[in-house]
């Protein structure tokens, strides 16, 4: 897990001092008519909150503070609620709360956690709802952004990691935090963003396209698993992280998802249709159940090519047979079956291969009737089986069309789905 932390950070802070971060397009009141509730953990970076309300009121939002208990020790509640605007919320059990963690749990745009504690983070990825701050958020389906600041021993703790890990499997955006000299006096990761991130990011949650409301996007993910007998299977080694961060962000672009799995250790994002398989042959049934209905297919599952020809009752005996012979017949081409009941949906693929990546990639675009095809080289450790990046050539029928440099899954399924919307027009 630290080597998980290191390698992605260490990438970000030397890559900062080559890229020119992108300053978001901030325009006056742009935030105007948009309800945020900004959350406030006991960290000593606390007081940091504080300039950051004040850009939010200056962008035209309508921000409410809550503070945890361990907020108060660091900074006063009058300080927020003289900049906000509002009284602050600190008692999820206040006489005169009249059920405030239901109403800020429906009306905000955004839940945004800054700073945010190891402990808030901890709290927030196992569902606990012991506060008002934890309890609004399970309440709420706005988007939340998590802002951590702590020691960097805490940050770089594998249970830590473990929880962000969680968080952000489940559409909650976390943001890195920085290098740098820490209050300890140490200096290592664990320092609040710099503010134009966090407005970065703010900015980018609340002005989120919604381009995708007229869609029905159907995505597929996963590997199948083949069954020898009733204990054993075959399988590959697809961990389903593409095709998660497509349903998820296809969602929040405003799209029906229907979101078809094999066998992952991911929890499906919350509200998307999610329908769990096993087999390649499952996998067919349900992809021709809701193709009809569908007008984009993304098909990022990795669908075993052999299955059994015929699977043992009982489980095989290792006494009984010292050699084991398997005899495997193609599973159903899922992809190639699908040209033929086109109706107008815009189909994808995704080929993973480890040699001739354009010429697999163009010929299976032909072969299989597909629209466009997403061609990753799986030998490379960044990119391959189970990794939280992604580089691709995105080629459709006029050739390549793109070539998407390494970045993190999330940030691909994003740059996908705008190759996708681009071709499908105004519809
Ligand atoms: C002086 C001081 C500074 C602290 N700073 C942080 C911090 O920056 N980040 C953090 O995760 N915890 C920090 N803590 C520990 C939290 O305050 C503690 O875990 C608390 O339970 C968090 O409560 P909350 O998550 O409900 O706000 C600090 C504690 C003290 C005494």
């Amino acid at each position: 897990m630290a080597d998980i932390v290191s390698d992605r950070q260490h990438n970000a802070y030397f890559a900062s001092f080559f890229t020119p971060r992108p300053t978001p397009r901030v325009t006056q009141k742009q935030l105007f008519g948009k309800h945020i509730v900004l959350g406030v953990g006991g960290s000593i970076a606390a007081y940091k909150a504080i300039p950051l309300l004040r850009r939010l009121t200056d962008l035209g939002a309508d921000v409410e503070v809550v503070m945890t208990a361990s907020a108060r020790h660091f900074i006063t509640p009058l300080t927020f609620q003289t900049l906000s605007g509002h009284p602050v919320h600190t008692d999820l059990f206040a006489s005169n709360s009249n059920m405030a963690h239901l109403r800020l749990a429906e009306t905000a745009d955004l839940i945004l956690v800054s700073p945010a504690t190891a402990n808030l983070i901890g709290r927030f990825a196992h569902g606990l709802a012991d506060d008002l701050l934890s309890t609004l958020i399970l309440a709420s389906h706005a988007p939340l952004l998590i802002v951590p600041a702590m020691d960097g021993d805490m940050w770089q703790h594998p249970r830590v990691q473990q929880n962000v890990q969680t968080l952000r499997e489940t559409s909650v955006e976390v943001l890195d935090p920085e290098f740098g000299t820490l209050a300890s006096g140490h200096v290592g990761w664990g320092r609040f963003p710099s503010e134009e991130t966090i407005m970065s990011s703010i900015i980018s949650l609340l002005t989120m396209p919604s381009d995708y409301h007229s869609e029905v996007v159907l995505i597929t993910a996963g590997p199948t698993h083949e069954a020898i007998d009733p204990v054993r299977y075959i399988a590959n080694r697809s961990s389903g992280k593409m095709g998660h961060a497509l349903a998820q962000a296809a969602q929040k672009r405003g799209a029906k998802v229907t979101f078809i799995t094999g066998p992952t250790s991911l929890t499906p994002p919350p509200s998307v249709h999610t329908i769990s398989i096993s087999t390649a042959k499952e996998m067919q049934n349900e992809v021709h159940k809701h193709f009809e209905r569908a007008t984009v297919v993304i098909m990022a599952a990795a669908v075993a090519d052999y299955q059994l020809t015929h699977t043992a009752a009982t489980k095989l005996k290792k006494h009984e047979q010292k050699h084991l012979s398997l005899t495997l017949s193609l599973t159903p081409d899922i992809l190639g079956t699908l040209a033929s009941k086109k109706t107008g949906q815009f189909i994808v693929g995704f080929a993973a291969e480890t040699e001739s990546l354009i010429e697999e990639a163009t010929r299976k675009l032909q072969e299989k009737g597909l629209d466009m095809i997403i061609a990753n080289d799986v030998t490379q450790p960044d990119t391959g089986f189970g990794s939280d990046t992604n580089a691709a050539i995105v080629l459709d029928m006029h050739g390549i069309a793109e070539n998407i440099p390494l970045m993190p899954k999330h940030e691909m399924a994003t740059k996908i789905l705008d190759l996708i919307r681009h071709r499908l027009g105004n519809r």
